[in-house]
């Protein structure tokens, strides 16, 4: 049983990202497909007009991509998840915090590189950003991994952190920073990454988009930015991963 008392489920389960965009992916080619049938040539004051190409093109976009974002749900975001904590020098004592971590597939694949150390994973639980958004289901997804006692969920915004500044030796984000709609809310999440980040530790941020900008924070808060990727290879999603430190290294 859960702590809210519902039945555990025996798997942990961590959602399928941007889940409107995925079937709207799917839902387009098929509506691409069905035009194309019905309509492969559009007859104007007699002449044939080939508008069949445009639905040809359009299934070309929409189905792979849906077919690449349903891809990394199911298979690329875990061996993503797996190459950025490799990125990590691990000693097991770590404070880690999980910026938007949805269903918490850093803050628990993080909890499990933990001995003595704890992991904080935040997040706004956002629907649209990720299916089955619940702090109550990563919780469960922790309990479910035997990590739940290394772990604090809260439910917070990364605009602005309710922790002390140098408080966490590693930060982990993966996909959330762009999901912030305006640029001055993005700028602000990327300094208060910066201001809760110790002198001695290590950022990770990855996103698919948007990288540049948060680059230009970071160093305009004085930090050391490196760019790694975009990582196609595995994980059929293009994602760049930026490790952020206070010093050079
Ligand atoms: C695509 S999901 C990725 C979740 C997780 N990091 C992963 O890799 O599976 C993006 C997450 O960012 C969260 N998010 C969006 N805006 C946020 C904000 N301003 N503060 C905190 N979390 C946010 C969403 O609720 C969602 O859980």
């Amino acid at each position: 049983m859960s702590p809210g008392g519902q039945k555990l489920r025996e798997r942990a389960r961590y959602g399928m990202d941007a889940p409107g965009v995925l079937y709207g992916c799917f839902a387009m080619g098929l509506l691409c497909f069905v035009l194309q049938t019905i309509f492969p040539t559009l007859t104007i004051e007699g002449r044939d007009w080939p508008i069949g190409i445009v639905f040809v093109l359009g299934q070309a976009l929409c189905f792979p991509s849906g077919m690449c974002m349903l891809l990394y749900g199911k298979y690329g975001k875990f061996r993503h998840r797996d190459r950025l904590l490799s990125l990590i020098e691990w000693k097991g004592n770590e404070r880690v915090l999980d910026v938007g971590t949805g269903l918490g597939l850093l803050l628990i694949g993080a909890a499990k590189k933990l001995t003595s150390g704890r992991a904080v994973g935040i997040d706004i639980w956002s629907q649209k950003d990720l299916s089955g958004n619940f702090a109550s289901e990563t919780l469960n997804n922790a309990i479910l991994e035997g990590v739940d006692k290394k772990i604090t969920i809260k439910s917070e915004d990364a605009r602005a952190l309710s922790f002390a500044n140098d408080a966490f030796d590693v930060i982990l984000s993966n996909l959330c920073l762009h999901n912030i709609p305006n640029r001055e809310g993005r700028d602000r999440a990327c300094s208060e990454i910066a201001r809760v980040l110790k002198k001695t530790g290590v950022a990770l941020i990855s996103d698919f988009q948007k990288t540049e900008e948060y680059t230009e924070i970071f160093l305009k808060e004085g930090l050391f930015v490196e760019k790694l990727g975009p990582y196609w290879k595995n994980t059929f999603l293009g994602l760049t991963v930026l490790k952020v430190t206070k010093r050079s290294a």
